[in-house]
Order: C-alpha cells, then structure tokens, then sequence
C-alpha cells in the first residue's frame, strides 16, 4: 500500500482574525501551509501530496512556491467545503480521480492540518512506521499533562488525566476505512473521531509540541520559534 497526504487549508482562520487565512501568514519570511507541505515533500514514503484550498481561493498561488508547484507529486484542490470534515471529504474524492494515481482501497492516507507547520519528516516517519501494520490506524496524539477542569452546571470538578490526550495531525487510516467513516459521521473535528464512532479503534502515537495548531494570535510566536530550528 502507498501513502497519500491531505492537506486541508479551506479555513478561514475566524479565532485567528485578521484578514489574511492563517494558513498563509508567514513564520520566517515562508507561508505556513509551506512549512507544512514542505514536511510531506521531504518525507520519501509519501507517494503524492494533496492540498485542499477553497475555490475562491487567492492566496495558494503565490504562497506556493515554484518550485513546490512544479512537482508531480503535489496537486492543489480548489474543493473546499463549509466544515474541515467536508474539506477533507472532498478531498478524498479529488484524489480517487486524480489521473495516473489509482488510489487503492487499502492506501493509506495521512490528514494533516495546513495550520500545523511544526510537522516534520521525522514525526511522519515515526507515524507510518507505528501505524503501517495497525488493522484500523492512527493519530499523533500528546499526552495530557495540565490538571483538567470541567465546569458544568454550577459545580467545577476535576477530571483525572489518566489516559487523556490531546489529539494532533497527521491521522493516517486506509482509505476506504476513512471515506466510509466520514460518509456515517455527523460533525466530527477529525477524522479519528469518525473512526470511532464507526467502532474502530485507532492506535494513538506520542507527537511532539512543535506540532501544535496555529489557531490564536498567541500562537504565532511560539510556531516560529519551531520552524526556525531554535527549538525542538
Ligand atoms: N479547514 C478546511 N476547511 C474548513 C475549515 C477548516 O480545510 N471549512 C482546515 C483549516 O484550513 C486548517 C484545518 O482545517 O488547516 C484545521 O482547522 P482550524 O484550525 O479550525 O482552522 P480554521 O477553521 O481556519 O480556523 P477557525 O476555526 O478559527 O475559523
Ligand atoms: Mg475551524
């Protein structure tokens, strides 16, 4: 079986605010959703690289660079959605008619946010090599290490952290595993989440905090310390 990668990037970035999408900010004089990319395109394994932008998208062109657009093993797919699950749902269609590439129903295929561009070919690699004889699939995950509150209903109580974990990307199942979850589930904010609640049970892979999700303005700082290598 090969290995694909999903890049959804249709977001509008509304927790982020601002005008520009937060995918293309740049952290180091490079848009992030290139840091991002750049981690597929460098990882060997990876058969072809999909980005998912939404169709009145104006910005991918220029943060592509050239010589990221003049590769073979990347397309961009102007199939964005309302939702990031259909984003991705789309995308996957995209790529089964993508010409010359026969995606098979056992593929795998790695989703990984645009808005995480602290992935590297390293934690890539530790993922499809955990995951690769795995029966359903897996996620990069982090354990929880912050004492965790829930306040409901008037009370606030504790909630043990034992086996808690913060879920990142990339979540790698197989292909057809992954369209027929998505096809069932009602909202889901990632794809594991349709993966259980098809009844499978993915296999969860200790990630790296360079990995986190740009999502707020007070992000930015910390994503740029990573990707500028002082940090990991
Ligand atoms: N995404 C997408 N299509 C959507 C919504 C989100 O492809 N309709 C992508 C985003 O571009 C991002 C990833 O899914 O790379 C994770 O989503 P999130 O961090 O929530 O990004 P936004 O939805 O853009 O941000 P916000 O929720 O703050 O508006
Ligand atoms: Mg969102």
């Amino acid at each position: 079986a090969r290995y694909f990668a999903l890049i959804p990037a249709a977001g509008v970035g509304s927790r982020m605010g601002g005008a520009t999408p937060k995918q293309y900010l740049s952290l180091s004089g490079v848009p992030i959703l290139q840091h991002t990319v750049d981690a597929f395109l460098n990882t060997p394994q990876i058969a072809h690289t999909a980005v998912v932008v939404s169709a009145e998208d104006g910005y991918v062109d220029d943060a592509l660079g050239v010589s990221s657009l003049a590769r073979a093993d990347l397309s961009v797919f102007r199939c964005g959605g309302d939702t990031r699950k259909e984003s991705v749902r789309n995308g996957l269609e995209a790529l089964k008619n993508l010409p010359g590439l026969e995606i098979a129903e056992d593929d795998w295929v790695l989703v990984h946010d645009a808005a995480r561009p602290g992935l590297t070919p390293a934690l890539i690699a530790k993922l499809i090599q955990q995951v690769a004889d795995h029966a359903v699939g897996g996620l990069l995950a982090l354990p929880v290490v912050d004492t965790v509150k829930r306040v409901a209903g008037g009370t606030v109580t504790t909630v043990p952290r034992d086996g808690l974990w913060l879920a990142q990307t990339p979540q790698m199942f197989r292909y057809r595993v992954l369209c027929d979850a998505l096809d069932a589930a009602s909202e889901v904010t990632d794809e594991a989440s349709a993966i259980e609640a098809a009844g499978l049970v993915p296999l969860l892979v200790e990630g790296h905090a360079r990995n986190l999700k740009v999502t707020l303005p007070s992000d930015l700082a910390l994503a740029q310390l990573y990707v500028s290598g002082q940090n990991d």
